[in-house]
């Protein structure tokens, strides 16, 4: 099975709206001719927009970083599927750890919200990784079985076969320490298993797999080579015109 590598962006809380947009003119430029790597870019909430238009029809697609699973609603401060479908938005990153970690992000919201994100077509990057205490004490498959369980239950086989799960170790966030390759392509390897025993083997050949954490230029290659590594989700190195597009020249 031929899976597509997808290389997505995660700014996080950087950008105002003009840095994003002279942002992405510039990685249009730098990333043409690079035809055999999906890339996506995810700005803050207030980018979007803008963003999207500069986009329009381009080969770059965009994700939002979060939303709610209500359409619309007494909310407030919540952003909703209905309004990131029609700004043009193809991906909403879940469950991200910086969101579990701060604002209460659980498995089950996780769940509700993949859930919202397909009913509008928009297409979940389900993220799962685990702490450095539980590395350590040996329980990493047992925490990424239960993320995966919890975010993905109920779904259908055939939705989940075109979802993006990034597994982002959370030691390894923004911190320069990478996964191995080897690792990093176990627990893929892993969650793969886990999606063909709950969801069947078609879903687990087609749903695409990423590695996040400290990705770089540099490690780039060693990572996207693994088997059942099919793309990464890249924060700090994204940042920056020359780095990102570095990193998907590295994988296409
Ligand atoms: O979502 C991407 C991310 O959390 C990894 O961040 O800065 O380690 O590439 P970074």
């Amino acid at each position: 099975m031929v899976r597509q590598p997808i290389i997505a962006g995660n700014w996080k809380m950087y950008k105002t709206p003009s840095e994003a947009v002279e942002f992405v003119r510039r990685l249009q430029e730098a990333s043409a001719g690079v035809d055999n790597v999906e890339i996506v870019v995810a700005p803050p909430f207030p980018a979007l927009v803008p963003v999207a238009g500069v986009l329009a029809g381009s080969f770059i697609g965009l994700a939002a970083q979060n939303m709610f699973w209500e359409a619309e609603g007494a909310f407030t401060g919540e952003v909703s599927p209905v309004m990131l479908a029609e700004i043009g938005c193809r991906y909403v990153i879940l469950g991200h750890s910086e969101r579990r970690q701060y604002f209460g992000e659980t498995d089950a919201n996780v769940n509700r919200k993949a859930w919202a994100a397909l009913d509008r077509g928009l297409v979940p990057i389900v993220c799962v990784g685990e702490s450095l205490d539980e590395r350590e004490a040996g329980r990493t498959e047992k925490v990424v079985t239960a993320q995966i369980q919890g975010c993905l239950a109920g779904l259908p086989a055939d939705a989940v076969a075109g979802l993006v799960i990034a597994y982002e170790p959370v030691w390894a966030i923004g911190t320069g320490r990478t996964a191995s390759p080897a690792d990093a392509q176990e627990v893929s390897a892993r969650i793969r298993a886990l999606v063909a025993e709950l969801f069947g083997r078609e879903a687990a050949d087609r749903v695409r797999i990423q590695y996040g954490g400290s990705v770089k230029p540099e490690n780039t290659r060693a990572l996207i080579s693994q088997p059942d590594i099919d793309g990464a989700l890249v924060g700090g190195a994204s940042l920056k015109v020359e780095s990102f597009a570095g990193i998907i020249r590295e994988t296409g």
